[in-house]
């Protein structure tokens, strides 16, 4: 269960920094679909699955039998030694075709409903991959987010997978199939979210040091919450006036965050990490793995490899004051 990972994860860390809470979270699985695509998905797993049972019924039924039946009791002659049969040897060959066709014609049938062709429609969302974070796009509003991607319930959203360095994989199992983010190419991924909640998921395919600290936080919103969401992205946020928060906002400018850091309204304008215009309205920080407090926001800042060995944040060695001025900055970004 992702859920487990997420929150054991971070309990050998000896940091004092807090997990995400799970309140309200169901827990992961692909076998409580959110989407008709993951239910797709989850009544062929229960095809495949009954098939398998019934002939393993059948096996294990025929084996005990024999077993039985045909025992070597005392006294009894060696048995008659028999050497092919065309009638058996046709049947037990023409069987097993048979289940084979059943479930490639049932998974085809399931591919075509999860992956129905695009044909010229645009993507309504972006996902690009990154060594270890989640860049979110939304080409119709010109909305870039990272690592928690909101959605509004019950639109057929189609959802272009890339990958700006190493394959990665995105997953989100309530939501929809595994999909492969690849470096110069894009696959695509079609998600009809129909209830509201937040749906954990993770990178699934190994990319480098902090693959098992890549979470995904997929957010599922009525329409008028996501479009709410959406104006609030597009604001920019106001020149901090606290004096903490102005010596952060300097800081972070002397300190080459703004050389990865995108932040609308000031000259940080990269966009190498995650975009930080409205960090403060985040859950988490760190691609999910930690909650977005004040404190975990200084820890961030200060000891990035400490919370995310091999991460790209270098380590700025910056004093507890700094650290704070930081945070005070970032946490008026909303
Ligand atoms: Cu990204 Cu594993």
């Amino acid at each position: 269960m992702i859920n487990d990972i997420h929150s054991s994860m971070m309990s050998s860390m000896p940091l004092a920094v807090t997990t995400p809470s799970l309140n309200n979270i169901p827990p992961t699985s692909v076998f409580h679909p959110s989407t008709p695509q993951a239910e797709s998905i989850a009544k062929l797993f229960y095809f495949d699955l009954a098939i398998a049972v019934f002939i393993l019924a059948i096996v294990v039924f025929l084996l005990t039998f024999i077993l039985i039946r045909f025992r070597h009791k005392p006294g009894d002659r060696m048995p008659y030694q028999q050497h092919g049969n065309y009638k058996l040897e046709t049947m037990w060959t023409v069987a097993p075709g048979f289940v084979v066709i059943a479930l490639l014609v049932a998974t085809a049938v399931t591919m075509h409903k999860v992956h129905p062709p695009q044909g010229d429609r645009k993507p309504d969302i972006i996902v690009i991959a990154h060594q270890w974070w989640w860049e979110y796009r939304y080409p119709a509003s010109g909305v870039v987010t990272a690592n928690e991607l909101h959605m509004p319930a019950d639109t057929r959203l189609l959802v272009e997978v890339q990958a700006a360095d190493v394959i990665h994989d995105f997953w989100v199992p309530d939501l929809g199939p595994k999909t492969d983010a690849n470096p110069g190419s894009s696959n695509h991924l079609w998600i009809n979210p129909h209830t509201p909640g937040t749906y954990l998921g993770t990178c699934a395919e190994y990319c480098g040091g902090a693959h098992a600290l890549m979470g995904i936080r997929a957010i599922v919103e009525s329409r008028e919450d996501f479009d709410q969401w959406t104006q609030s992205q597009l604001h920019v946020p106001e020149t901090p006036t606290d004096p903490v928060a102005s010596r952060g906002a300097q800081l972070f400018a002397e300190r080459t965050c703004a050389n990865c850091h995108f932040i609308a309204g000031t000259d940080a304008q990269a966009r190498v990490a995650p975009d930080l215009t409205h960090l403060a309205d985040r859950d988490t920080l760190a691609s999910g793995i930690i909650e977005n407090t004040h404190s975990n926001l200084m820890e961030w800042v200060s000891k990035p490899q400490s919370i995310k060995p091999s991460c790209n944040m270098p380590d700025m060695w910056l004093t507890e004051d700094e650290a704070n001025a930081i945070a005070t900055y970032l946490e008026e970004l909303k």
